[in-house]
């Protein structure tokens, strides 16, 4: 248990979704808004020629100078800021060595620690040039979230936002990964309640104001099997299909929904024009 972990041990698993208040939504904007930064910050960067690893370096430099710590290092032997996710790799790809290429697509994954409340985001990024269909995917994947998120307000259900992710992404015939999933967040990284990214409506957990979770559908062009390689992390899909995936944490409100991790300099999705 890091140090980190032990500080928020009262705060684990105490079978029940918190409602936060006030003081609790802004620690998530400021949270949620480095987080963003960082994203905008690396948009300039994920180029052809530039490693995984390189990326990587810069989110760490990036999380120290402003105060924050990257909440995935030391995290259950994870050792890096960010999570970079190629192609067919599914999430939790580990950055390294890999030169980014032309016609790749990459998400980067992202979650600073600021003040201790958990900002967690991650955007897919296009190396040069794309193919039509990995570009479309990633449209498709970014209006699945945000189709989503559209479905969160007080009384509505978990299910009802994996419903409007998956009505969506099966209509323009991709698929929703089933094994993983959205998380409860705010002071603890990954908390209750899941947030599944499929499902049915009016099932599952009733939304209420004040619940912070994000939602993060990983959306396949080909079918939703995926595998995790031999080095413990690397989720991959098993048809070798692109993947792509978009983040944002979220609070619930009394009239919907808060996104605490929107981009300040208007870089939601590709391209970004930098
Ligand atoms: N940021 C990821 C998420 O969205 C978690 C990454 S955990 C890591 O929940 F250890 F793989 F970095
Ligand atoms: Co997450
Ligand atoms: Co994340």
């Amino acid at each position: 248990m890091t140090y980190i972990d032990a500080a928020d041990a009262p705060e684990r698993n105490i079978g029940q979704i918190k409602l936060h208040g006030a003081d609790a939504f802004e620690g998530m904007r400021k949270a949620g808004r480095l987080t963003a930064e960082c994203l905008d910050m690396l948009c300039a960067h994920a180029r052809p020629g530039v490693t995984t690893g390189e990326l990587d370096d810069l989110a760490f430099a990036f999380a120290t100078d402003h105060g924050a710590i990257p909440a995935t290092v030391h995290y259950r032997g994870f050792r890096h800021s960010i999570c970079t996710s190629l192609n067919h790799v599914v999430c939790h790809g580990i950055p390294g060595k890999r030169v980014l290429k032309e016609g790749d697509i990459l998400n980067i994954d992202v979650t600073l620690i600021v003040e201790g409340w958990h900002g967690d985001s991650s955007r897919m990024y296009l190396i040069g040039d794309v193919s039509r269909r990995a570009e479309r995917l990633v449209e498709v994947t970014y209006e699945a979230l945000m189709r989503g998120i559209a479905a969160v307000r007080p009384g509505a259900t978990t299910g009802d936002i994996g419903a409007a992710i998956q009505e969506y992404a099966e209509s323009m015939r991709t698929s929703v990964v089933r094994d993983f999933c959205g998380h409860g967040l705010g002071r603890v990284f990954h908390d209750v309640p899941n947030i599944l990214h499929f499902g049915e409506p009016g099932q599952g957990t009733i939304l209420k104001p004040g619940m912070f979770f994000t939602i993060e559908p990983m959306i396949n062009l080909g079918r939703h099997q995926v595998k995790v390689l031999g080095d413990g992390w690397t989720a991959v899909t098993r048809d070798r299909s692109l993947s792509a995936q978009f983040e944002h944490s979220v609070g619930v409100t009394q009239e919907g929904c808060e996104i605490f991790t929107t981009s300040p300099a208007g870089l939601h999705r590709p391209p970004y024009a930098t």
